[in-house]
């Protein structure tokens, strides 16, 4: 069953919103700037970009800042998170941005039907559920 569903004005201006965020992207040491725009459930909207350190350890990708942001203001339910990612400096970007296994492993924290919106354009991008990028991942439900 398909839990959540976008219209393409949505999924268009949720890829919109990831390029805003990705403006702000502190990126000095892989100078790859990715931004990330989470819609939740109750409909409302957070940013993220990706924020490095020179210990490297440290460094926080786009979609955990949005999903941290999230949590940190009382929401736990997620319909969508689009993330972009390429060189700075440029919008025209060359690869369909996908989330990292530990961003994976975060988003399904909170549940399996969060649909991830990957682009590179609002004209070439996917939408996929976490769990298919996750597929039999560990969740809450292994520990609750
Ligand atoms: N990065 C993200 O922000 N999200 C991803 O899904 C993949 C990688 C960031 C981490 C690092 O700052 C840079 O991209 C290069 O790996």
């Amino acid at each position: 069953m398909i839990k959540f569903q976008l219209s393409e004005e949505q999924i268009h201006d949720l890829i919109d919103l990831a390029f805003e965020a990705r403006n702000n992207a502190y990126v000095p040491y892989s100078n790859f700037a990715v931004g990330a725009s989470l819609l939740t459930k109750s409909g409302n909207l957070y940013k993220g970009c990706n924020i490095e350190s020179c210990s490297y350890t440290p460094t926080t990708c786009a979609e955990r800042v949005a999903v941290l942001k999230a949590v940190s203001e009382g929401e736990k339910e997620f319909q969508a998170i689009a993330v972009v990612g390429g060189p700075n400096g440029s919008n025209d970007l060359e690869s369909i941005a996908s989330p990292c296994g530990v961003c994976r492993q975060l988003i399904y924290e909170f549940g399996p039907d969060t649909l991830i919106i990957g682009a590179r354009s609002n004209e070439d991008y996917y939408v996929l559920p976490i769990s298919e990028l996750l597929p039999k991942g560990f969740g809450p439900s292994h520990l609750l």
